[in-house]
């Protein structure tokens, strides 16, 4: 019998402790032994819950009870979830979690620690909720050299659009059906600013080109903003606006990272990846594109994701399993602004200014525009490029388009 302990008991730890105990026969099976929790650390005692008799609010008991080989980390955050993974796994147990913001900034000391102690630190839930993606690109893909990966990384953010694309609902409104369905971290500034999928696309580049990027180095732009008249100027060009999170290869030895709202072809790969739906793309020179799907957030596909790791911890509470990536470097990440792409753009301006600025440019057209208002998709140009073309022009929108 190998006991475990949940540190956190909001949507997902809840999650985890239910699916740990729904699926006890078959993880039991899975993991070639039974797995029990045995402490939920919470703030509150939760009398409600049928697991109340396994609510402790003293952290210390987990780090000195030498039964506990494996702790969930489902707290959130970078500063009480950093100190507390940090001691379980110097006290040599392995730590998995859910947590993106900590692994993404702190998820190469941690791994480090890790590895000193014959742990494992493991974070399959990290990105994507609960599609497979972190074993995906360490193992099945491990032989490719990967160029590319982008994708829809937030769930809250392609459920708004996807009510706004599909039903023209506001923006407030798809936000608080998002809260209310779990979706939406605590703040969920961080969803629609694009910090989470910000963190996200950071750990698959970090896994991806074995090096760790600052998220504080990733351009990050969310869907703050996003209109329906772009909705259906796009709808018009046969696109859908989508938030990406992208990090490619852009030469020898750097990379480049962003995040974005992007026009995408109704045709592609993503564009029916809606709701809470994610979508990843991997282009690797060996396998040629690859793109997992499924829900990207909520309480049972997260803690699908964090029940796998329990029993992989599981089944390597001897033999560590190798992750891990390179210490940052200056000059590694190059400025997306430099990237050379087709741009949606919305402006109030004259036709002949925009023909001076731009050459041509093809125009886009939407039912009940403003007479002044253009719309129209520019030749692939960088970032400063199109903006010192725009400088004498009411910019009310402009979009990145990935073809
Ligand atoms: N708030 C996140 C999302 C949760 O909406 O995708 C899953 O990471």
């Amino acid at each position: 019998m190998i006991k475990i302990a949940v540190l956190g008991f909001g949507t997902v730890g809840s999650g985890v402790v239910e699916v740990m105990h729904e699926n006890r026969v078959s993880i039991a099976h899975n993991a070639a032994d039974e797995i029990e929790v045995k402490y939920i650390l919470a703030r509150s005692s939760h009398a409600d819950s049928p697991y109340a008799h396994l609510v402790i609010h003293d952290f210390s008991l987990i780090e000195q009870d030498p039964e506990i080989r494996i702790v969930v980390e489902v707290i959130g955050g970078a500063t009480v979830a950093y100190d507390y993974t940090k001691r379980c796994l110097l006290a040599g147990k392995s730590v998995v979690t859910a947590n993106k913001e900590l692994v993404a900034t702190h998820g190469q000391e941690l791994l480090a620690i890790a590895k000193e102690k014959n742990a494992n630190y493991l974070f399959e839930a990290s990105v994507g909720g609960g599609i497979p993606i972190i074993r995906p690109i360490t193992q099945c893909l491990a032989a490719n050299e990967i160029d590319e990966i982008y994708g829809i990384l937030n769930g809250t953010t392609n459920y708004i659009l996807t009510e706004m694309i599909q039903c023209g609902t506001s923006f407030d409104t798809a936000l608080r059906q998002a809260q209310e369905k779990g979706y939406a971290e605590l703040d969920p500034t961080a969803d629609i600013d694009g910090i989470d999928a910000c963190r996200k696309i950071c750990i698959l580049a970090d896994l991806c080109f074995g090096r760790h990027i600052d998220p504080h180095d990733v351009k990050t732009r969310g869907i703050r903003g996003v209109d329906l008249a772009d909705v259906a100027y796009a709808r018009s060009l046969g696109y859908k606006i989508k938030l990406l999170g992208r990090a490619l290869r852009t030469g020898d030895g750097h990379i480049t990272a962003y995040v974005a709202p992007h026009l995408i072809k109704n045709s592609s790969l993503l564009s029916n990846v809606d709701g809470v739906m994610n979508g990843i793309v991997v282009h690797g020179n060996a396998i040629g594109e690859a793109m997992f799907y499924g829900a990207g957030a909520g309480k049972r596909p997260t803690a699908s994701a964090v029940v796998a790791d329990v029993i992989d911890a599981a089944k390597h509470l001897k033999a560590r399993k190798f992750l891990g990536w390179d210490e940052p470097m200056p000059g590694y990440v190059t400025d997306a602004d430099d990237l050379v792409m087709p741009w949606y753009v919305r402006v109030r301006a004259s036709l002949t200014a925009i023909g001076t600025e731009l050459g041509n440019v093809r125009f886009v057209t939407r039912r009940g525009a403003p007479l002044d208002e253009y719309a129209f998709v520019t030749a692939p140009m960088t970032h400063r490029h199109l903006h010192d073309s725009l400088a004498n022009m009411e910019v009310l929108s402009h979009y990145r388009i990935l073809d």
